[in-house]
C-alpha cells in the first residue's frame, strides 16, 4: 500500500470545562485509528485544540471575575493530565484563540465573500437592557407558549417538547439578570448556503463517500426538496454583536464570527501551529491532494461538520473533508442519572488517581465501538469481565503460560500458522473501518484456541515423560502466536504491547511484520506480569459516592451544605463591618462594582464585587456591609481588590437569579470584627 497523508483531528472540546468521560472517548476512539495508521506506514499529523470563544464562555469567565482568555487558559492547562493519562498521543493541542485561527478565519471569511456568500440582514433579537448586550436562545427564559409550564429556555419547552423562538416566550427574562429583555434590532452577517450553488456541491460531497450511511440518511433531509421545491437548508447567521469573546468580522467594526464560525477553523489553526514546530510548510501541505482531512465527532454535531464546514472550505477554495466519522454516545451505568453526592458517572480523572490501568478502559471502550454512530454505555461489571476473563485470562494467560516450558528463553519453532496470518489481516481491516468491537473478538476467540491447544497438548505432562523438546515446541508455537495477537492488540493498547515487544524481543511491532515468525534460536527476555486483573474494589471506589452531604430534599437554597468545619476553621476568616464609602460601575464588566469601603483601618479599601446585576451603584453608598478583612489581595482584569464583601444568592442563580448584600442591624461601626 502507498504511504498515506493522514491529517486527523477530534472535535474541539469547549474550554467551558474538564473533560468528561464522552470526550475521553472521542479520543481513544480516534487515537487508536491513528495508531493503525502508522502500523501502517501512514503519515499522519493528529491535532486538537480548545473551542475558547462564544457568549457561554464570555458569561462564565465573567461570573469567575476572570478574563475570557485567563479563563480558557486555565482550563487548558488543565488538559494534560488526561491525555498523557489515557495514552492519548496527539501530535498538538492548540486553541481557537490563537493568531493562526484570527488569521485563517478571516481570510476564509473574505474568500467566501468574494465568492459572493455573504449576504446581510437586519434582524431583530432580545437585548438584556441591563447587562447590555444581545441574549443568547439559552440565556432567555420564560412561560411557553404552548403548555405554560414556567422557566422554560428560549428555543424549546422542555415540559411539553414544543420547538419556539425566544420571541414567543410569555413574561420573558433574562437568565443573566432577571431583567425583562427588549427588542432590538441589529446588521447580522449569514452565509448563504441556500445558494443553488451550495445546495448543489452539499449534495455532491454528502453522496461522495465522506460520510456513513445513517448520517447520509440525517442529512439529506436538509437538502431534499420538498413538493413545492423548497429545501430545509436556510441561511446561516455568522456574525454576533459586541459584547461577544470571539474572533472579529474583517470591515465590520464591533461584529464577530459566531463561535461555530471560527470553531472548525481551529483544526486548521492548529495543523498550521504544529506544521510549524515541525518544519512543514502549512501551504504547501494543506494544498497536496494526496493528504486525507479526516475528521472525528459526535452525533450531536453532524450538521456543522458535514455541511457547514465542507461548504465553507471549498467555496473558499479550501481543501474540503475527506472523511467525517461519526460515532454515538457514551453513557455510564445505562445514562442513569447520577446526582452531585451520589457521584458523577465516570470521571476519568479519579479513574486515573485509583491506579487503575488506563489500557483497561481503552480495550473495554473498543470492545464495544464500531464503524456505525450508536452510542454505548460504560457498565462496571461488564467492564470487569472483559479484562479480567479476556484481556488477561485469555491474551495474557498464554504468554505466562508458555513461558515456562521454554528452555533458556530460546524459541525451538519458527511457525506462525496460516490462522495467524489471516487474523492479522482480517484484524488491519477491521481497524481501518473502526470496527473495533469486531476486531478485538475475532483476536479473542483465536486467543481461545490458542490456549485450548495449549490445554490439549498439556507441556507440563510432556515434561514429567520426558518430553521436554516437545513441550517446547509447543509453547514456542504459542509464543509466535502471542506475538501476532500483540501487533493485532497494539493500536489498542500501546503500553502493554510495548512491554510485550519487550519480552519477546521483537523490535517495535507493525502490520508489515506482525504475522513474521520470530527465527528458531530467538532469544526471548525475561517475563514479567504484563497486566494486573480489575479488583471489584476499584469499580467500588470509582463509583463511590462524595462524602454524604445533606439529602436533596434538604438542600437549603438550592446548594448542599458545605462539609463541616471546626469553630478554629471559622476563626480563620476576620469579618469586619465595612462602610460603602463609594460605589461605582466598572467598564468593560456587566458583572462587577468597584466599592471603596472603610473599615475602620484609616485608610480606604478597593473591592470588586460581582453585584452589579442586582444593584445600582447608588443604592450602597453609606450603607454598612460585612467585609472578608483578611482574604488575600487578588489582582483583577480592572485592579486589584482587596477582600470581599457578603452576599446571599441561591445555588442555581441562573434559575434563581437574585444577589442580597448583608447589612448589620443598627448600631454597628466600621472595624468591628463579627464573629
Ligand atoms: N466545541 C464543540 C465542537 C467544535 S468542533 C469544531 C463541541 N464541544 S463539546 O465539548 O461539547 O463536545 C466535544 C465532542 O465530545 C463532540 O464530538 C461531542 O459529540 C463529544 N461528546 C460529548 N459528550 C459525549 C458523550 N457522552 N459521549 C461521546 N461523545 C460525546 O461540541
Ligand atoms: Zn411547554
Amino acid at each position: 500500500m502507498p504511504q498515506r497523508k493522514l491529517f486527523v483531528t477530534t472535535a474541539l472540546p469547549y474550554a467551558n470545562g474538564k473533560f468528561h468521560i464522552g470526550h475521553i472517548m472521542e479520543y481513544i476512539q480516534a487515537d487508536i485509528w491513528v495508531r493503525h495508521q502508522r502500523m501502517q506506514g501512514s503519515q499522519v499529523h493528529f491535532v486538537c485544540a480548545d473551542d475558547a470563544h462564544g457568549a457561554p464562555i464570555m458569561i462564565a469567565a465573567d461570573k469567575a471575575g476572570k478574563t475570557p482568555q485567563a479563563f480558557v487558559a486555565e482550563i487548558a492547562a488543565g488538559r494534560k493530565p488526561y491525555l498523557d493519562g489515557f495514552h492519548i498521543a496527539f501530535d498538538n493541542w492548540h486553541s481557537t484563540d490563537a493568531p493562526e485561527n484570527h488569521e485563517l478565519a478571516q481570510a476564509i471569511y473574505r474568500d467566501l465573500k468574494v465568492n459572493g456568500l455573504v449576504s446581510s440582514k437586519t434582524i431583530e433579537q432580545f437585548f438584556d437592557p441591563q447587562k447590555n448586550m444581545f441574549l443568547p436562545d439559552r440565556f432567555i427564559k420564560g412561560e411557553c407558549p404552548n403548555c405554560h409550564a414556567k422557566d422554560q429556555y428560549g428555543d424549546n419547552c422542555e415540559v411539553c417538547g414544543k420547538v419556539y423562538s425566544p420571541t414567543d416566550l410569555i413574561n420573558p427574562y433574562s437568565a443573566l439578570s432577571g431583567a425583562t429583555p427588549v427588542l432590538k434590532s441589529s446588521e447580522h452577517f449569514f452565509f448563504k448556503l441556500s445558494d443553488p450553488r451550495c445546495l448543489d456541491f452539499l449534495r455532491q460531497w454528502t453522496t461522495s463517500g465522506a460520510v456513513q450511511p445513517e448520517v447520509l440518511n440525517k442529512i439529506t433531509e436538509w437538502l431534499t426538496p420538498d413538493s413545492e421545491g423548497k429545501v430545509a437548508m436556510g441561511d446561516w447567521d455568522i456574525s454576533r454583536d459586541a459584547p461577544y469573546f470571539g474572533i472579529e468580522i474583517p470591515d465590520a467594526p464591533g461584529k464577530y464570527f459566531y463561535v461555530w464560525l471560527d470553531a472548525p477553523v481551529g483544526y486548521l489553526a492548529s495543523l498550521k501551529n504544529h506544521l510549524g514546530k515541525v518544519g512543514v510548510d502549512y501551504d504547501r501541505y494543506i494544498a497536496d491532494p494526496q493528504v486525507e482531512q479526516v475528521h472525528f465527532i459526535g452525533k450531536d454535531i453532524i450538521t456543522f461538520h458535514t455541511l457547514f464546514w465542507p461548504a465553507m472550505l471549498h467555496f473558499s477554495g479550501r481543501k474540503v473533508p475527506n472523511k467525517v466519522f461519526v460515532h454515538g454516545f457514551l453513557t455510564v451505568n445505562n445514562g442513569e442519572k447520577m446526582s452531585k453526592s451520589r457521584g458523577t458517572g465516570l470521571d476519568p480523572l479519579k479513574y486515573l488517581s485509583l491506579a487503575m490501568n488506563p489500557e483497561w478502559l481503552r480495550y473495554y471502550l473498543a470492545a464495544k465501538l464500531n464503524g456505525r454512530n450508536e452510542d454505548i454505555d460504560f457498565n462496571p461489571e461488564d467492564f470487569m469481565a472483559r479484562v479480567n476473563s479476556d484481556l488477561v485470562g485469555k491474551y495474557v494467560n498464554i504468554a505466562s503460560r508458555a513461558v515456562k516450558f521454554i528452555e533458556g528463553g530460546k524459541l525451538v519453532s519458527s511457525q506462525v500458522e496460516p490462522e495467524a496470518t489471516e487474523l492479522a489481516q482480517s484484524v488491519q481491516g477491521l481497524f481501518e473501518s473502526r470496527d473495533y468491537a469486531r476486531a478485538l473478538r475475532e483476536v479473542m476467540a483465536y486467543a481461545d484456541k490458542v490456549n485450548t491447544r495449549f490445554d490439549t497438548a498439556a507441556p507440563w505432562k510432556l515434561v514429567k515423560e520426558g518430553q521436554g523438546g516437545e513441550a517446547a515446541i509447543v509453547c514456542s508455537d504459542c509464543l509466535q502466536a502471542f506475538k501476532v495477537m500483540t501487533a493485532c492488540l497494539k493500536p489498542v493498547m500501546p503500553e502493554l504491547a510495548a512491554q510485550a515487544e519487550a519480552f519477546l524481543k521483537c523490535g517495535p511491532l507493525d502490520w508489515s511484520n506482525a504475522a513474521q515468525a520470530l527465527p528458531v534460536g530467538h532469544r526471548i527476555g525475561e517475563y514479567k506480569h504484563l497486566m494486573q486483573r480489575v479488583d471489584a474494589k476499584q469499580l467500588d471506589a470509582l463509583f463511590e459516592a462524595a462524602p454524604e452531604a445533606a439529602p436533596a430534599a434538604a438542600t437549603p437554597g438550592g446548594e448542599e451544605l458545605a462539609p463541616p468545619i471546626t469553630i478554629d476553621d471559622f476563626a480563620k476568616v476576620d469579618l469586619r463591618i465595612a462602610k460603602i464609602v463609594e460605589c461605582k460601575a466598572v467598564e468593560g464588566s456587566t458583572k462587577l462594582l468597584q466599592l471603596t469601603l472603610d473599615a475602620g483601618e484609616g485608610r480606604m479599601r478597593n473591592v470588586f464585587s460581582g453585584i452589579a446585576s442586582a444593584y445600582k451603584p447608588e443604592q450602597l453608598v453609606g450603607k454598612l456591609t460585612v467585609l472578608v478583612a483578611n482574604l488575600a489581595p487578588r489582582k483583577m482584569k480592572f485592579g486589584v481588590s482587596e477582600g470581599m464583601v457578603l452576599a446571599a444568592s441561591h445555588g442555581d442563580e441562573k434559575a434563581n437569579p437574585g444577589i442580597f448584600v448583608l447589612e448589620p442591624t443598627s448600631g454597628a461601626t466600621p472595624g468591628l470584627r463579627v464573629r
